[in-house]
């Protein structure tokens, strides 16, 4: 079995972050979405992998490597544009061979990972294997209509009526008829070889598509809420261990991560948070549910329900920072020059949110 993570695209959603960034190397409780995807691969058994990579190809070898680190070896698969999730399992055929293989978007978060799911497609006789779970806007996804005795009727790719609440979670199991898919079918109306559409033709061709339906939870981290929402769930269930300095005038929950040459001085840290390393935080209220990455100096002012990323300074600021996603090299600061006025440079697309 060989996995397939994609992690090329353009993260339009989370602009401005990901002018500079890759999507799938923000931040979840201070580690990449991406890394999360490959641990849940290794974990589930599987060590070679390959990654789909585009514009931010660069950036994401840069920080994956060659997969020692995780003890497996990844392979590195250029797509010219994003043309869709088809597009990328074709592109990877002379990579996946013949194998079995799971194919795990890369910005995605799923509670338990994937162990089991891999287990019982290995041992079964179905060519594909799709993993669904009950949304509150199935517009916005895969959408797939289930018959009474649960077996697929339809999967249609971002339906404007959709006809169930159930959404294609990105993690699929295929055998090599997806190859015969993808080259079959056409784009969609907005461009994409849609694998969504690669896996109805596979239902109409007769193959063995067996429907899993997720109980857990599961988060496309598209938006900005959704990545405050997977830094929610992510911490509520991770181990924490304080690995820093925290100061005798401090006080820290027992659900809090103080990684290594993090300083906590005369503040206030409540959890389920993490506070990265060689990161200083003085004088200042850490709230719940928020994630500060490495080498950033928070003084004299209160977060909570935050994503800060590395680098940043936020100092001295009179109101409650909250529920925000802060990006890297970042300054923050009360400014004592006249005239009073707010002083911003802010890249394009940024959202302010002023008292
Ligand atoms: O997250 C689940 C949803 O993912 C499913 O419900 C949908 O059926 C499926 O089409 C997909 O929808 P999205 O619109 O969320 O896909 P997105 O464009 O965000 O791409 C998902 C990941 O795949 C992301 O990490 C970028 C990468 N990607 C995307 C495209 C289109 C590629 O590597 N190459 C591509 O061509």
């Amino acid at each position: 079995m060989k996995a397939l993570v994609l992690s090329g695209g353009k993260g339009t959603r989370l602009y401005p972050l990901t002018y500079t960034r890759a999507k799938q190397l923000i931040p979840v409780a201070n580690k990449p979405v991406l890394f999360r995807v490959i641990e849940a691969i290794r974990d589930a058994g599987i060590t070679d992998i390959g990654i789909v990579v585009g514009d931010t190809a660069d950036e994401v070898m840069d920080a994956v490597g060659d997969g020692r680190r995780w003890g497996v070896k990844i392979t590195y698969i250029r797509q010219e544009a994003p043309l869709g999730l088809a597009h990328a399992v074709k592109i990877s055929q002379d990579f996946l061979t013949n194998d079995k293989f799971v194919m795990f978007l890369g910005d995605n978060v799923i509670q338990g990972g994937i162990t089991s799911l891999v287990d019982e497609f290995v041992n079964s006789d179905y060519n594909a294997q799709i993993v669904l779970t009950p949304v509150k806007e199935p517009q916005h996804y895969g959408v797939a209509e289930l018959d009474e005795e649960g077996n697929i009727i339809r999967l249609v790719e971002k339906p404007r009526n959709p006809r169930s609440n159930l959404a294609l979670v990105g993690i699929y199991m295929f055998d090599q008829h997806i190859f015969e898919a993808v080259n079959s079918i056409t784009p969609s109306w907005r461009g994409e070889l849609e694998i969504t559409d690669a896996i109805q033709w596979l239902v109409e061709h007769g193959y063995k598509v067996r429907p899993y339906i997720h109980t857990g939870w599961w988060i496309d981290t598209g938006k900005p809420i959704d990545m405050l929402e997977a830094n929610n769930r992510v911490l509520l269930e991770m181990e924490h261990e304080v690995r820093g300095y925290v100061d005798r005038d401090s006080k820290v929950d027992h659900n809090v991560t103080i990684e290594e040459g993090a300083e906590i001085i005369n503040s206030v840290v409540r959890g389920p948070s993490v506070i990265g390393r060689d990161t200083r935080i003085v004088n200042a209220y850490i709230g719940p549910f928020t994630s500060i990455y490495h080498d950033c100096h928070i003084e004299d002012c209160e977060i909570e329900h935050s994503i800060v990323l590395e680098n940043t300074t936020i100092v001295g600021i009179p109101h409650r920072i909250e529920d925000s996603l802060i990006g890297r090299n970042v300054e923050i600061r009360r400014s004592p020059i006249k005239p009073k006025a707010y002083k911003m440079t802010l890249g394009d697309n940024s959202k302010v949110g002023l008292l």
